[in-house]
C-alpha cells in the first residue's frame, strides 16, 4: 500500500488543513488451526497477515463524521447524534458499530474525516471486516485517548459486529487483528482470553493461502445454525454434567457423555468441537517442538473433521484441499475461517510453491469451472499507528 498516495487521496477528498491526518493499519488474519472453537470457549491459533485495512483520519471542529473508502464508492456524512442508527449501506456499519461501542464505554467523540483502504481480498474469509473494526477502534483509542489495551479493542470490535452489524461471530478475528505479532501465532483460550504468542518457525516451508473465490451466499445463516447446534449439545450434556460450553469437556469426558446427545447432527458438531480443541493444543505443542510434519497432520485432521462432522466445507474448499495434498512437499492443508467458501491454508515446502500454485490452480479450474487465487502469507504485527 502506498501511504503517500492514500494521504494525497485524503487531501483531494477533504482538503488540506492545519492539523494533519493520522494513518493507522489493522491486519486480516489466517487461522492455522482451531476452527469453530472460539464461540465454544475453546482454543484457536490464528496469526495476523501483512495485508489489512488502512485508515487515514483527521479530527474536525464540527459534529459530522465523514466516511469514505477506496474500496467502495459509497460515501456518507453522519451527524454525531445519529451514529446510533444502523445504516442501510453495509460497509460503514463496521466503523459505526465501533463508534457506538466507544460511546457506550463513556467515550466522547468529535467530528472526523475518515478514509479507509483495504487490501484484504473481500469476502475471502481472511477477516476484512474485523480489520475495519479493529483499525477504527485502534485509531479512536489513540485520537481520543481512551486508554484501552489491545484485548479490550478486540472485544470492542467483536461487540460492534455482534450488536451493531448483527453477525454473531466469536472473538478470534478481532483478537488476531488487534494482538498479532510478526512471525508468531496467537494461542488463545477464548473462554478466559489468556493467550500466548508462539513463534511460527517454518524452516524451509511457507504458508500458502488459496482462495476458492466462491460467493459466500448462505454463510452467515449457516454459521448461526452451527452455533445453535452447539448450544443444543451443551443442553443435552448438561443433563448429565452441568457445563457452560463445549470447551469445558476433555476428550475423555466427551466420550463418556456423548450418548446423552440423541440427535446425530448435534453429536457430530460437538465431536468436531471437542476433537478440534484437542488437535489445537497438540498442534501448538508439536510446533513448539519443531515437529512440522506432525503439525501438518493435525491441520489435515482439522479439515477432515470440519468436512465430515461440522459440515462447513463444501466442494470448493474440499477440492482445493484434495488437490493440495497430492503435491509433493505439502505437509498439511485445511480450510480456514468460517468455511462454506473462503480460503484454505497449506504448509508447503518452499521449492514446491510454484508447482503447488500451478497444479492446484489448474486442477481447481478444471473441476470447479473458475479460478482460485493464491497468496504466500507473511505473518505480521497487529494493529498499529503508521504516522
Ligand atoms: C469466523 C468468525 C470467527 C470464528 C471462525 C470459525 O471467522 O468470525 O469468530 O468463529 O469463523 O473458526
Amino acid at each position: 500500500m502506498n501511504i503517500e498516495l492514500l494521504k494525497a487521496e485524503f487531501i483531494k477528498l477533504y482538503g488540506k488543513e492545519e492539523n494533519k491526518p493520522q494513518v493507522y493499519f489493522a491486519p486480516g488474519r489466517v487461522n492455522l488451526i482451531g476452527e469453530h472453537t472460539d464461540y465454544n470457549g475453546g482454543y484457536v491459533f490464528p496469526c495476523a497477515l501483512s495485508f489489512g485495512t488502512y485508515l487515514v483520519v483527521r479530527k474536525t471542529q464540527d459534529d459530522v463524521i465523514k466516511f469514505a473508502s477506496t474500496n467502495f464508492s459509497f460515501k456518507a456524512s453522519i451527524d454525531l447524534n445519529n451514529i446510533t442508527v444502523k445504516h442501510s449501506n453495509h460497509w460503514i456499519n463496521y466503523p459505526l458499530g465501533v463508534m457506538n461501542e466507544f460511546i457506550k464505554q463513556g467515550g466522547k467523540l468529535s467530528g472526523m474525516e475518515l478514509l479507509f483502504s483495504g487490501n484484504v481480498p473481500n469476502g475471502a474469509g481472511l477477516s476484512s471486516s474485523a480489520s475495519i473494526e479493529v483499525v477504527t477502534a485502534y485509531a479512536l483509542n489513540d485520537i481520543f485517548k481512551m486508554g484501552f489495551d489491545g484485548v479490550e479493542l478486540a472485544r470492542i470490535g467483536q461487540r460492534a459486529e455482534n450488536l451493531f452489524v448483527g453477525v454473531n461471530c466469536g472473538i478470534m478475528d478481532q483478537f488476531a487483528s488487534a494482538m498479532g505479532k510478526k512471525n508468531a501465532a496467537i494461542f488463545l483460550n477464548c473462554d478466559t482470553l489468556d493467550f500466548e504468542w508462539v513463534p511460527v518457525v517454518l524452516s524451509g516451508y511457507r504458508l500458502v493461502i488459496a482462495n476458492t473465490n466462491k460467493r459466500r451466499g448462505l454463510a452467515d445463516s449457516k454459521y448461526n445454525e452451527r452455533r445453535s447446534e452447539c448450544e443444543k449439545a451443551v443442553d443435552y450434556i448438561s443433563q448429565r454434567k452441568k457445563i457452560k460450553n463445549l470447551g469445558e469437556l476433555t476428550y475423555d469426558e466427551f466420550i463418556q457423555l456423548q450418548d446423552a446427545i440423541p440427535e446425530e447432527n448435534v453429536l457430530k458438531r460437538a465431536r468436531h468441537v471437542v476433537t478440534e480443541i484437542k488437535r489445537t493444543k497438540d498442534a501448538v505443542n508439536e510446533l513448539k517442538a519443531g515437529n512440522l510434519v506432525k503439525f501438518g497432520e493435525l491441520m489435515n485432521g482439522s479439515h477432515d473433521s470440519l468436512r465430515d462432522d461440522y459440515e462447513v466445507t463444501g466442494v470448493e474448499l474440499d477440492t482445493l484441499v484434495e488437490e493440495a495434498r497430492k503435491i509433493t512437499g505439502v505437509i498439511g492443508s485445511r480450510m480456514t475461517g468460517a468455511g462454506f467458501g473462503g480460503c484454505t491454508v497449506s504448509l508447503v515446502k518452499e521449492d514446491a510453491i510454484d508447482t503447488f500454485i500451478e497444479e492446484v490452480g489448474k486442477n481447481y479450474k478444471n473441476r470447479i469451472g473458475y479460478q482460485a487465487d493464491f497468496y504466500v502469507a507473511d505473518i505480521d504485527d497487529g494493529a498499529k499507528r503508521l504516522e
